[in-house]
């Protein structure tokens, strides 16, 4: 396994660095420690009582054998590798991809040592209108992964449907054998009677565990091998991340610290977290932790079943491309956000910058250095003018992007994210408030008992000319 690590540097948050009103001090650090063992302690317990599932996928054995099992019965065959789904059955797909892989990997087939992969987590009807008819006359090397817990979510319903009509016309029922492989929940539900009907390989989205913690399951293991991603790597790392993150000490606790300072900031008229990557490889990580925030941590009721409508908005942004989009507000704007830089010390790839031409001399100061020695000083450049303004904030800090740091960072956010939820007091593991929406779609398509929900929609669906400018 690597030795390269993932860690969290918080100096940038404390009084002392940024001499702010809202800076932490060291006694309210002491207290963020004595509010917070006890939640780890909850944490680890809950995790002990079988509880919080997805704290035993790094250890499982059985789902990488399995998907081990699938990618050799394809592998020889799949060229094109598509992936139906949405939220948590996609977003760690995507995630893992573009970190893990080359950026011209679809493009570039000395860059690949898989199939070319798509994730499709949408129903625009142009886009997948357009791949349809690229796929048309390719549909012999392509495989396509459903993956959806329920099987009822209607964006990657209408995906599957339209893509098993087609290789039903094309191959009748055995090519929907071969072509499609469906990852979805172990007992019941949609997907799996259509899986058991249909004689699909299937893989479990493991009982118990929610789509946005289920990246280091069969949801994100099977597009992540086929795609030549060390998968035992992955696992290692988020196994050697278990260790730190179930420490009962919340200093030398990652996802404790993390989870402390962003409570505290919470607290403090800072509801606003910005996830800024200094990596394109790390962006994809950036909106796959903004669903794990968003829908873990927003909610209207607490554990006590009292109102406290409660959860930090999660916001990403790209270094350095979003220096020059938002940095302005950053600094000058409202001081309501905490910031979590992501930054690699060394990456996959270098590239020297060439000499100006004669005429301008005044870029001579870039040539000769290496890239990655531009992006990691605008990242600290960033950082320096944020503290001028007294904007706080955190570095999750990569030694470099590989499979076992990646497998680190996933755990990290996941258990910070446990943690975060019993310091806010709240569920961190149901999404009540999608469910009103994913009815509303079913009524308004047409769904049988649904008709009353369709009834009351009804008075929205026109647009009333009056307001219409
Ligand atoms: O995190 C979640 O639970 C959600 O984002 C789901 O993954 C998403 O709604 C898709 O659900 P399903 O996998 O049942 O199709």
């Amino acid at each position: 396994m690597s030795q390269a690590k993932v860690n969290l540097y918080y100096k940038n948050v404390m009084a002392a660095a940024i001499k702010d009103e809202h800076g932490i001090t060291d006694a309210q650090f002491d207290e963020l420690a004595r509010k917070t063992e006890p939640v780890i302690a909850e944490v680890n317990r809950q995790r002990q009582a079988g509880r919080t599932p997805y704290r035993d996928l790094p250890g499982n054995k059985d789902y990488p054998a399995q998907v081990r099992e699938i990618v050799a019965e394809m592998q020889e065959k799949c060229e094109i590798f598509v992936v139906l789904g949405i939220g948590g059955s996609a977003l760690g797909n995507i995630a893992l991809q573009t970190a893990l892989n080359p950026y011209m990997y679809n493009i570039d087939p000395a860059q690949r040592k898989g199939p070319q992969l798509f994730v499709f987590d949408n129903v625009d009807p142009a886009q997948f209108g357009s791949f349809l008819e690229w796929i048309d006359d390719r549909l012999d090397t392509a495989y396509f992964n459903v993956i959806s817990k329920s099987g009822e979510t209607a964006e990657t319903a209408t995906q599957f449907l339209i893509v098993r009509q087609l290789l039903l016309e094309r191959y009748g029922p055995e090519g929907c054998r071969e072509h499609i492989i469906a990852t979805t929940g172990t007992k019941q539900g949609t997907m799996r009677k259509i899986t058991d009907a249909e004689g699909y390989r299937s893989l479990e989205v493991p009982d118990g565990v929610g789509g946005r913690f289920s990246v280091l399951s069969g949801v994100g293991l099977l597009s992540a091998a086929i795609c030549g991603i060390d998968i035992d790597s992955l696992l290692a790392g988020a196994a050697d991340m278990d260790e730190r993150v179930s420490r009962p000490d919340f200093k030398s606790n990652p996802a404790a610290v993390n989870a402390a300072i962003n409570w505290h900031y919470y607290h403090r008229d800072k509801k606003i977290s910005v996830m800024m990557p200094y990596a394109y490889a790390l962006k994809d990580l950036a909106d796959w932790y903004r669903q794990l925030w968003a829908e873990s941590l927003g909610k209207n009721t607490d554990l006590d079943r009292k109102r406290v409508v409660v959860g930090p908005t999660p916001v990403k942004a790209l270094g350095a491309t979003d220096q020059h989009s938002q940095v302005q507000l950053y600094r000058e704007g409202p001081n309501d956000k905490l910031f979590t830089f992501l930054q690699v010390k060394t990456f996959a790839g270098n590239v020297k910058i060439a000499p100006p031409p004669d005429c301008a001399p005044e870029l001579a100061y870039l040539a000769g250095k290496e890239m990655s020695v531009l992006l990691n000083s605008e990242k600290l450049a960033t950082e320096y003018a944020l503290r001028q303004d007294r904007r706080p904030c955190l570095t999750v800090a990569f030694d470099e992007i590989n499979a076992c740091t990646i497998g680190q960072f996933i755990y990290l956010f996941e258990v910070t994210t446990s943690i975060a939820g019993l310091l806010f007091n709240i569920n961190a593991y149901d999404q009540p408030a999608v469910e009103l929406g994913k009815k509303a779609t079913f009524a308004l398509m047409g769904r049988e008992d649904y008709e009353e929900l369709a009834e009351k929609i009804r008075p929205y669906s026109q647009f009333d000319t009056e307001f219409l400018v």
